[in-house]
């Protein structure tokens, strides 16, 4: 019965035209699996096809920050943040919106001032005050303070921080935003605060902090900016995402996911191990019903930010530079379909894979015979349980089981 139940709904998303990467997470109970885009990105049509059609929600990964938004003091500027807010509005996207206060892309003015407190306590909430009400009702989440930590848990030296002589600047900027958006979601966001440790349980402070004040705070973004092979456990995700929720966060998300090869090219096994390490993010976030989704800092490699920041290292995403996709994008959307057809969560793709001899053509239980005579592209999926598509891989890429759900051509 779930097999016939996920080839029909694999077959129903198809029909509809649903964002696949999406539908799948929706309906395993997610609000949205999103990517990041950029403003110069929205020109490429291959790219923003893909983007429409796989993702659900996104995040400007520049425009809405404070250099943009006011470069000189008083002086709004919105153009930039509003060529990818105006994208998600006109595709029906969720739009994440990042963000408010962060020490880096801080115009000079703000970051080399000498302020009082109560200066850039002013200056804080203007920003805000403007910023969000311009975007009002066009934002699910607000990132509304980043990275203000260390990785010891301590604050980080920001113009912020030492005005403040701490982190006393974030309850003002989340009161800030409370006022000017009383319906958007608000988040602290940061890096390396997926795994339990000294960063994680400052963040939990961080919630603790801010509701302590009297502010609101709703959820917790882990950017999730990781390398392959280096993963937290899957008990670590999960203690880390509670200790968010008992500090009375009411949600969590996977904000910028991306895993990186550290070296590069990657092997085939590398691309495996990437495939796990998505599946294992994935399957950690449908575990927690307050992990609302997932999403990625960008979806291809060929927009990716790492190799401006770590040369030698990237190709971190689910697509390639060429916009084909990889092994990993298989491994998440098999976790999704298991989760969305109320399977259990299949095994992440494994490296010891069983070799498909010959293409079978099966009757599935809608009664849809597969199709002869086609051929999947490596890394597009061959098999699977419910499979319905071609069978035969081309050329130099051999069809492989990676679980129960899916076979893939690599
Ligand atoms: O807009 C200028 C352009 O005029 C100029 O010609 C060009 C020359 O280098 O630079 C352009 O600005 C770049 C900007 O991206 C827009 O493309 C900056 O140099 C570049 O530093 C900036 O990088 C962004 C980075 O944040 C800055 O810290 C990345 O695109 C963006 O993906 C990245 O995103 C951050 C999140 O906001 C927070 N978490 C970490 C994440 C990755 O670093």
């Amino acid at each position: 019965m779930r097999t016939q139940h996920l080839g029909m709904v694999l077959l129903a998303l198809a029909s509809a035209g649903e964002a696949q990467l999406n539908a799948l997470a929706k309906r395993a109970g997610k609000l949205y699996f999103g990517s990041a885009t950029d403003n110069g990105e929205l020109s490429d049509t291959a790219y923003t096809n893909i983007l429409k059609s796989e993702f659900g929600s996104t995040t400007p990964g520049n425009g809405q920050k404070w250099q943009y938004t006011e470069p000189n003091r008083g002086q709004f500027s919105f153009s930039n943040g509003d060529v990818v807010a105006n994208f998600a509005a006109t595709n029906n996207l969720i739009l994440r919106c990042h963000t408010l206060v962060w020490h880096s892309q801080l115009p000079s003015w703000v970051s080399s001032g000498s302020w009082t407190q109560a200066q850039l306590t002013s200056i804080i909430e203007t920003h805000i005050a403007n910023v969000v009400a311009h975007y009002k009702g066009k934002c699910y989440a607000w990132d509304v303070v980043n990275e203000a930590l260390n990785e010891d848990g301590s604050w980080r030296d920001s113009v912020f921080s030492r005005v403040f002589g701490g982190g006393n600047f974030i309850p003002v900027a989340f009161k800030a935003a409370a006022a000017a958006d009383p319906a958007a979601k608000l988040y602290y966001n940061d890096y390396n605060i997926e795994a339990t440790g000294a960063k994680q349980a400052a963040a939990a402070n961080i919630v603790k902090l801010v509701k302590s004040s009297g502010a609101r705070i709703d959820g917790v973004g882990m950017q999730a900016h990781l390398i392959v092979g280096q993963m937290p456990s899957a008990a670590s995700l999960a203690a880390t995402m509670n200790s968010y929720l008992s500090a009375g966060a009411t949600e969590v998300a996977y904000t910028e996911l991306d895993i990186r090869h550290s070296s590069l090219p990657a092997s085939s096994a590398a691309l495996k191990q990437q495939g796990d390490d998505y599946a294992r993010i994935t399957q950690a976030c449908l575990a927690l019903k307050a992990c609302v989704g997932i999403t990625i800092w960008d979806y291809t490699d060929k927009y990716s930010w790492i190799p401006g920041v770590f040369p030698g290292q990237g190709a971190a995403l689910l697509w390639d530079d060429n916009l084909q996709k990889k092994p990993a994008y298989t491994s998440v959307s098999s976790v999704l379909a298991a989760a969305a057809t109320g399977g259990t969560n299949p095994p992440p793709v494994s490296s010891s894979t069983t070799l498909i001899t010959s293409a079978t053509s099966t009757t599935t239980g809608g009664g849809t015979t597969q199709p002869t005579g086609c051929t999947a592209k490596k890394y597009d999926q061959c098999g699977g349980e419910g499979w319905m598509g071609c069978t035969v891989c081309a050329s130099g890429s051999t069809c492989k089981v990676s679980n129960q759900w899916y076979s893939q051509c690599l």
